[in-house]
């Protein structure tokens, strides 16, 4: 039977998801672990994909060589980009974009827009998560209690997330991913992934929660919402989960 992927970047990601999985069975493909069995009722496998672009798609890749996957689910943290984002709250991707492909200057920002390199539009390099998982996704995250983290209870947004091989921790850099992609997160797997599901038509969603806004005081901000940025993620995973 085919099998729904939830995939993480660290340890952290995945850590209550492995913990609340029914029937757990390891098993090791191209030195990354996967972890099979149940939750919520549904076939799973579970893993951590390293950080980054490459990790995430040598993750991919393997997984869906060795898997027989229906869906994929990458559930982690970002840094909002949303001036009104606070830590803990949530961003859904409906579509997602590689912040870094094209040309960069010596400030590394993009002067050779990536829109010329694909023939015109910038619309071609966006890919787009499944509809029918977004819809499930934003109905089932109406029903989790999230409980407050920074200096409220968790927001939910939807929109674009901006991928990059950078953790992204300046406030002209957070302001200027938000201008041009229009970006409500940045992280650093999502768009690879996406990429690689579209190719193979499985279907995806990317769910993240801020674990800080990539601005100038995102490091700090990073270590002390990751595990409760985290933990709102899979929660939003496990009432998919409920949907699907
Ligand atoms: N993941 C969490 N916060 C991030 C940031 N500021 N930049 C890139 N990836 C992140």
């Amino acid at each position: 039977a085919q099998k729904i992927a939830i995939m993480g970047a660290l340890d952290q990601e995945i850590a209550i998801l492995l913990d609340q999985m029914k029937k757990q069975k390891k098993v090791n493909k191209g030195g990354i672990d996967f972890f099979t069995g149940k939750l919520q009722g549904k076939k799973v496998v579970v893993l951590k994909a390293g950080v980054g672009k490459v990790n995430a798609s040598y993750s991919t890749a393997v997984l869906t060589q060795n898997f027989k996957i229906e869906s994929l689910i990458f559930t982690g943290v970002a840094g909002g980009l949303h001036p009104e984002s606070l830590p803990g709250d949530l961003v859904i991707g409906e579509k997602l974009i590689q912040h870094d492909f094209g040309k960069f200057d010596s400030t590394g920002f993009s002067v050779t827009p990536y829109r010329k390199l694909t023939g015109g539009h910038l619309e071609n390099l966006y890919v787009d998560a499944d509809k029918k998982l977004l819809i499930k996704c934003l109905m089932a995250a109406g029903k989790v209690d999230f409980g407050p983290i920074a200096e409220r209870h968790p927001k939910v947004f939807s929109g674009v997330i901006a991928t990059g091989d950078m953790f992204v921790s300046s406030n002209e850099k957070a302001f200027w991913l938000y201008e041009e992609f229009e970006a409500l997160a940045t992280e650093m797997e999502g768009a690879a992934v996406g990429h690689l599901c579209q190719t193979l038509n499985i279907p995806f969603i990317v769910i993240r929660s801020l674990s800080d806004n990539a601005n100038n005081n995102a490091r700090i901000d990073f270590n002390q919402f990751v595990e409760p940025a985290s933990i709102n993620s899979a929660k939003l995973v496990l009432a998919i989960l409920e949907e699907m």
